[in-house]
């Protein structure tokens, strides 16, 4: 199991679900989930309380969308050939470079086939659109940014890639975002 650490982030009130693609619209390939009305309040959204999102029915090669403190986040289930590319990929590639290990994760004792990551565009916040040319896979219309499948930036003037949430997975179809611990 691949965990992410954010300090900011180890306090849990509160858990809501963000049920996945079931149902949902999708839009571009991207799923909007539906939010639990059993969920936490506008203070303890703004607070951040983590997410618990069911990925169990988000198939290969979709993306889903989820909000965390205001933010949104896509959780991507990667093919094996979007595992592939990513990992084959060099350094020079990339102006922020991480091997793909560091951004592909899965729950423990299951495939390391989700990639989770910011849906701001790390130059000035617009959201990418998937595009999947030349390599890339999202391109941000508002000063051309491209980023590859697991979000890492190839082409500027976005300055790094796109920044990974404190996640958890709490079993093979629940993945919590926001802590990096399961009961915190
Ligand atoms: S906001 Fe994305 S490239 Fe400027």
């Amino acid at each position: 199991m691949s965990e992410h650490s954010d300090s900011d982030a180890t306090r849990r009130d509160f858990l809501y679900i963000a049920t996945g693609a079931a149902g949902a619209a999708a839009v571009g390939g991207i799923v909007w989930p539906l939010v639990s009305q059993m969920g936490p309040n506008a203070q303890e959204i703004a607070a951040g309380v983590p997410i618990e999102v069911n990925i169990g029915d988000i198939e290969e090669g979709r993306v889903i969308t989820v909000t965390w403190r205001r933010k949104k986040y896509f959780i991507r289930h990667l093919t094996a050939a979007e595992v592939d590319a990513a990992k084959t990929k060099e350094q020079g590639d990339f102006r922020d470079f991480v091997t793909a290990a560091d951004r592909i994760t899965g729950p423990e004792g299951g495939e390391a086939v989700w990639s989770v990551y910011g849906a701001n565009c790390t130059h000035l916040g617009c959201i990418p659109t998937e595009v999947k040319e030349n390599g890339d896979t999202w391109r941000c219309a508002c000063h051309g940014s491209r980023f590859d499948v697991i979000g890492r930036v190839t082409k500027g003037p976005a300055p790094v890639n796109l920044p990974q949430p404190p996640m958890v997975f709490a079993s093979e179809d629940t993945l919590i975002i926001g802590t990096d611990k399961v009961g915190a």
